[in-house]
């Protein structure tokens, strides 16, 4: 029997984080995966393989829509549907196979297959026991099944059906205006694809600031897709090359069908944790079937920890990173920290959509008197330039101190100037300190610094 400091369950952004901490803590580590490649949902079928479908259908959306007008003239490129893949593979491959170097270089045992934990202080890889001080749970999630939706991932597909379809669909159907549907939305309808997105509720993206849900929106209708919204999907009816969607009008309860060549169901993801058997344990869950733990990552069950998609708090890789490092530093007996208030979420569709921190409807929940400092791309010379003038940055500040509470970006590379708000607000700054900072010209930040001038004496190029 092998014996280890610690055993890390998953290896996704959550358990391969996490392991590599412990390991330059300098803790005896080995982390179990049930896949062929480290790197979990994110590197396989997640953040990873959607980023190059969308980087590339981007590139193909420039190439049709803007080169012209730059002087860049000439037939646009088509698509080479089996490269694309080819492409997006090899995108996984160096980033997995990175992973496993890195493994190697901070001497992580990977024990491949399968792991359950028969009870603390031991897990099971096949036939294998290993001893374990430290057992951390970082099994990730799955797509949520709907009622009524039978997916098959070739015609009715998740999310990973839908990185690996055989051919651009014609027609496309999307059940639910979240993350997953809009990006993967975005890429077909780029890639030619007629893409009907049908809703439940009557606006995109829940919990996002309502301003950026009609600007976005309205650009994305712009670019082709369109909105069902206030429809309940029913059913789905599939043939092996077609599907049916059957949905429900929540405001006259009227009942539509739309055909389609796939349907991608987007409605949510849920905790994954099969092969452990917590309850047995003594592992407790939550309503919502998460792993119950305590501020420092912490099951029913001294010894045994969990983190990332399993447990509570947005279905984010960087989320499950910070818990990763923060539970690693725990177990070294360090002090192991989160800010939850400070946890960026991004859309990485065109403009891109981001955002932290408080909204303006949660601080009119929670009765906070606040200001808002806002500024339009069109006032940013860069962004002009580049055909991104449509969108704005919004600073939330605290009205009587002026600390920053939240931000919310539609625009060009707003998954990268978030950011600069992120910093701000764990160094606890001001919407002044922003606006007093020297940005380089011309730069997309410049946006940022006048929505914080926004929130003072006012911008200067509005
Ligand atoms: P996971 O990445 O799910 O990893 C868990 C791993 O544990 C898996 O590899 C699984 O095989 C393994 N496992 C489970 N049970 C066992 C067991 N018993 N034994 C051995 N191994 C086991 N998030 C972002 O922040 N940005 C994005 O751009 C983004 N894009 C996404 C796009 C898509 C299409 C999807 C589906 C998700 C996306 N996400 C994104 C979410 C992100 O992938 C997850 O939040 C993240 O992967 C969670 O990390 P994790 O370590 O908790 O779990
Ligand atoms: P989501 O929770 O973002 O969106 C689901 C949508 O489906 C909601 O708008 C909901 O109202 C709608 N819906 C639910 N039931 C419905 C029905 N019967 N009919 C019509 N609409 C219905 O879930 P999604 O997009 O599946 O993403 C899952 C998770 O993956 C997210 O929590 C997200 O954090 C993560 N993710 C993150 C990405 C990123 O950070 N860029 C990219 C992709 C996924």
């Amino acid at each position: 029997m092998s014996s280890y400091d610690v055993i890390v369950i998953g290896s996704g952004p959550g358990g391969y984080v996490a392991a590599i901490r412990c390991a330059q803590l300098g803790l005896k580590t080995a982390c179990v995966e049930g896949r062929d490649t480290l790197g979990g949902t994110c590197l396989n079928v997640g953040c990873i393989p959607s980023k190059a479908l969308l980087h590339a259908s981007h590139m193909l959306h420039e190439a049709e829509h803007n080169f012209a007008e730059m002087g860049l003239k000439g037939k646009s490129p088509s698509v080479d549907w089996k490269q694309m893949q080819a492409y997006k593979q090899s995108t996984i491959d160096t980033n997995t196979k990175g992973i496993e170097f890195l493994f190697k270089k901070n001497k992580i045992d990977w024990l491949k297959g399968w792991g359950s934990v028969p009870e603390a202080g031991r897990v099971k890889v096949g036939d294998d026991v290993h001893e374990a001080k430290n057992i951390i749970i970082a099994t990730g999630s799955e797509a949520a099944s709907l009622p009524g939706v039978e997916v098959d991932e070739k015609v009715v597909v998740t999310s990973t059906g839908a990185l690996e379809l055989g051919k651009v669909p014609k027609k496309m159907v999307v059940i639910g205006a979240g993350v997953i549907g809009l990006e993967l939305g975005s890429v077909y309808s780029r890639l030619g694809a007629e893409v009907t997105v049908v809703e439940f509720l009557d606006a995109i993206t829940p919990g996002m600031d309502p301003e950026v849900q009609k600007t976005f929106q309205r650009m994305l209708k712009k670019q082709g897709l369109e909105f069902i919204m206030g429809a309940a999907v029913q059913k789905t009816e599939a043939s092996k090359t077609k599907a049916k969607v059957h949905y429900k009008l929540r405001k006259d309860d009227s009942e539509h069908v739309l055909d389609a060549d796939v349907v991608l169901v987007a409605t949510g993801r849920k905790p994954y944790h099969d092969h452990l058997d917590l309850e047995s344990l003594g592992i407790r869950l939550t309503k919502r079937g998460q792993i119950a733990i305590t501020k420092e990552w912490q099951t029913d069950v001294k010894g045994i920890y969990a983190i990332g998609d399993v447990t509570e708090g947005p279905m984010l890789a960087h989320k499950a990173e910070d818990e990763g490092m923060a539970v690693a530093e725990v177990i070294a007996g360090k002090h192991g920290h989160v800010n939850y208030g400070v946890i960026p979420g991004v859309i990485y569709t065109h403009p891109e959509v981001a955002n932290v921190g408080e909204t303006e409807e949660t601080l009119k929940e929670a009765g906070r008197a606040y200001k808002v400092g806002k500024f339009s791309f069109m006032g940013n010379a860069r962004a002009k330039a580049n055909f991104a003038g449509d969108g704005f940055v919004k600073i939330l500040a605290d009205k009587e101190t002026d600390r920053i509470l939240g931000a919310h970006i539609i625009g060009p590379s707003a998954g990268d100037l978030i950011h600069e708000v992120c910093v701000a607000m764990e160094f606890g700054a001001s919407a002044q300190d922003l606006a007093m900072t020297c940005h380089a010209h011309p730069t997309y930040s410049e946006a940022v610094r006048e929505a914080a001038l926004a929130c003072g004496d006012g911008p200067i190029h509005m």
